[in-house]
């Protein structure tokens, strides 16, 4: 080649370079644009990558590690001991603490029921089905209602039901715990799991338990005031020409507590008719009351969870309703949900998780109280602190009050008392019963609603002072003018009095 021509040449393969080089970069940039653009619209409807697909069948959370290793991790930890206290559960026995030990006026009101042979503090949620198979509690044939709370359930109330689950779940309060935690195990048994809460194509929130949605709907049937749940308020204003929906209707937010409500709620579960949640006419305390006041058994008596043993009063037997005392609160009012407390977000890597280990936020104050509140960290605690030693104050008073009401009883029925005579007693002793348990089986000591929860051991202690005055009053002839007879008129009839 000529000196021209091998110039002429290599112009024109730089050219060519150059050219081709431009082409690749705008490829590359465009090509990186459209997958960009692609996957944003992949993650919209699918945020995750996947290493394995999870199905409604999946109730081992290990498959689900293996997409959400972060949330996997703290689900696990929910094994670790932890203690606060009034929280949680620390020390290194095969089973936490015994209740009914520790406040033996509990097992005094619980007599005639089986939470008067075994009732302990709770634990983290790794433990719940352990925890219900080993219970002295069993040693009572139990239902097999018990599971809704303490296993991922739900493949096996489809099975039962033929694919509808909320009919298979209809059916287990016939059938025995035993015979029902062996149809689980065939299955694979796991406490609360992944598909409990999260949708597994979306990995949205949502709420699966038979038990909760045919209360919620209930709930918003009524016309019972729910400043908490505005997705409530919005159906009651709209067509309502279908049931209120939470999966559907509620927000995001609300989901945030719904998913626990689940299970931290007030409820009848045993062999006489499905498990119960007893929202029809409110979540406040007196309106639950009112709800199992009204209801009846199938066979048309009137609800009754058990008779007191030593004095025959009809009780109603309160189980830790979070979910109800958190909705009278502050916080719930505030749109402040359970799992800005108990769940709250913690940085991993460049990615925000929400803290899957659920435990006391006392263990945690720095990430469940402080995002919100400026206030120091010992500050927070030492608020917590006060309200629940002022809640267990009233609590042991009224402790020490039933018990006395419970002696005034059994006094009267020594002396001969009917229960003609005794029923303003017995009716005193269920209304302070279940208004002391209800703040006693509440988990929080009070801090879920402070004021709500002082208001009801209030009442607590007048019912009891009352059922105890009408039980030393038991053949006090009534005062002519019909009014309440001072206590004095009782003095030569109450036996009690001579303790
Ligand atoms: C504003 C924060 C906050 C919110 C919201 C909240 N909690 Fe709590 N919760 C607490 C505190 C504080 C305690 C007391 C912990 C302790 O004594 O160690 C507690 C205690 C509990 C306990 C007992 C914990 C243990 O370690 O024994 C349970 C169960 C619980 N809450 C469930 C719920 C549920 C369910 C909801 C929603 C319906 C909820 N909480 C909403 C702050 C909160
Ligand atoms: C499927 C039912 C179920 C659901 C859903 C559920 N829990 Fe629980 N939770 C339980 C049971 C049962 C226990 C007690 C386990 C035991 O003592 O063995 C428990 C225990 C706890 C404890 C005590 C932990 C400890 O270390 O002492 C806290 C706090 C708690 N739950 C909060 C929540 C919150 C917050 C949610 C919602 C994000 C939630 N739970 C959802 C059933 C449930
Ligand atoms: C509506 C949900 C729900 C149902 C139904 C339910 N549990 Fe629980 N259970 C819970 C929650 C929430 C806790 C943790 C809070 C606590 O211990 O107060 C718990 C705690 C327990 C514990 C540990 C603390 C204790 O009480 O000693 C045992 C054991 C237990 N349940 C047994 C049972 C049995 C037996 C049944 C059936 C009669 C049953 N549960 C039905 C929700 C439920
Ligand atoms: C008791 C209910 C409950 C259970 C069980 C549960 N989660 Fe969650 N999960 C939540 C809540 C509440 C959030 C917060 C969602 C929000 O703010 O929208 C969440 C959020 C998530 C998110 C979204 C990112 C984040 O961390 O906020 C992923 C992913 C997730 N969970 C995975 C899992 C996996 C995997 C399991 C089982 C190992 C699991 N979850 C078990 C309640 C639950
Ligand atoms: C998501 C925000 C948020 C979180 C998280 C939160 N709080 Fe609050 N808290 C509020 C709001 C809002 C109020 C209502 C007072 C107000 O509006 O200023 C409140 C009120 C309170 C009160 C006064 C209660 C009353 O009855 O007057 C106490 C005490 C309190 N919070 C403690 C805590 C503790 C302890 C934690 C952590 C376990 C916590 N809060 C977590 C937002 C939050």
């Amino acid at each position: 080649m000529t000196d021209n021509a091998k110039r002429a040449w290599w112009s024109s393969r730089r050219a060519i370079a150059g050219t081709t080089m431009v082409v690749a970069v705008l490829t590359a940039g465009l090509t990186a644009l459209l997958v960009n653009v692609f996957t944003r619209k992949v993650e919209q409807r699918n945020p995750y990558v996947r290493l394995v697909e999870v199905g409604e069948d999946d109730t081992d959370p290990a498959k689900w590690g293996l997409n959400w290793p972060a949330q996997y991790d703290g689900y696990k930890r929910t094994a670790e001991r932890t203690a606060t206290r009034f929280g949680g559960h620390g020390g290194s026995e095969a089973f936490p603490p015994e209740k009914i030990d520790r406040d033996p006026w509990l097992k005094r009101m619980f007599l005639g029921y089986a939470f008067s042979i075994d009732y302990r503090d709770r634990r983290g949620h790794a433990y719940m089905l352990e925890d219900q198979e080993n219970t002295k509690r069993q040693s009572k044939p139990q239902t097999g209602s018990c599971l809704h709370c303490h296993a991922s359930v739900m493949p096996l109330y489809r099975k039962l039901g033929n694919g509808d689950a909320t009919k298979g779940f209809a059916e287990t309060y016939k059938v025995s715990y035993t015979d029902l935690n062996k149809q689980l195990k065939e299955l694979g048994a796991h406490p609360v799991s992944c598909v409990d809460c999260h949708d597994p194509r979306t990995m949205a929130l949502r709420v699966t338990r038979p038990g909760f949605i045919a209360g919620i709907q209930a709930l918003a049937a009524s016309d019972a005031p729910v400043p908490a749940m505005p997705s409530i308020n919005t159906w009651r204003s709209g067509k309502r020409d279908r049931p209120y929906d939470p999966n559907q209707d509620a927000s995001r937010n609300e989901m945030r507590s719904f998913v626990c409500g689940q299970c931290h709620v007030e409820y009848y579960c045993s062999n006489k008719m499905t498990l119960t949640f007893p929202w029809g006419k409110g979540l406040r305390m007196d309106q639950e009351e009112a709800f199992w006041d009204a209801a009846r058994f199938p066979d048309g008596s009137p609800f009754v969870d058990y008779k007191h043993a030593e004095t025959g009063a009809p009780i109603l037997k309160a189980q830790h309703p979070e979910f109800e005392l958190w909705s009278q609160g502050i916080h719930a009012r505030s749109g402040v949900a359970c799992a800005d407390c108990h769940m709250p977000y913690m940085r991993e890597g460049a990615a925000k998780v929400s803290d899957h280990w659920v435990r006391s936020p006392l263990l945690n104050v720095h990430r469940a109280c402080q995002t919100c509140h400026r206030a120091s960290e010992s500050e927070m605690r030492a608020r917590v602190d006060q309200i629940q030693q002022r809640n267990d104050d009233l609590l042991e008073r009224g402790g020490k009050a039933i018990v006395e009401m419970i002696d005034a009883i059994v006094a009267a029925r020594q002396a001969g008392a009917t229960d003609a005579q005794l029923a303003t007693a017995l009716d005193m002793q269920r209304k302070a019963q279940w208004r002391l348990d209800f703040v006693a089986a509440e988990n929080s000591m009070g801090f879920h609603a402070p004021q709500e929860a002082a208001r009801i051991l209030a009442e607590a202690l007048d019912y009891a002072r009352q059922g105890q005055l009408a039980a030393l009053r038991w053949n006090a002839p009534n005062p002519p003018d019909g009014g309440s007879a001072p206590p004095a008129a009782s003095a030569g009839a109450a036996p009690a009095a001579s303790r």
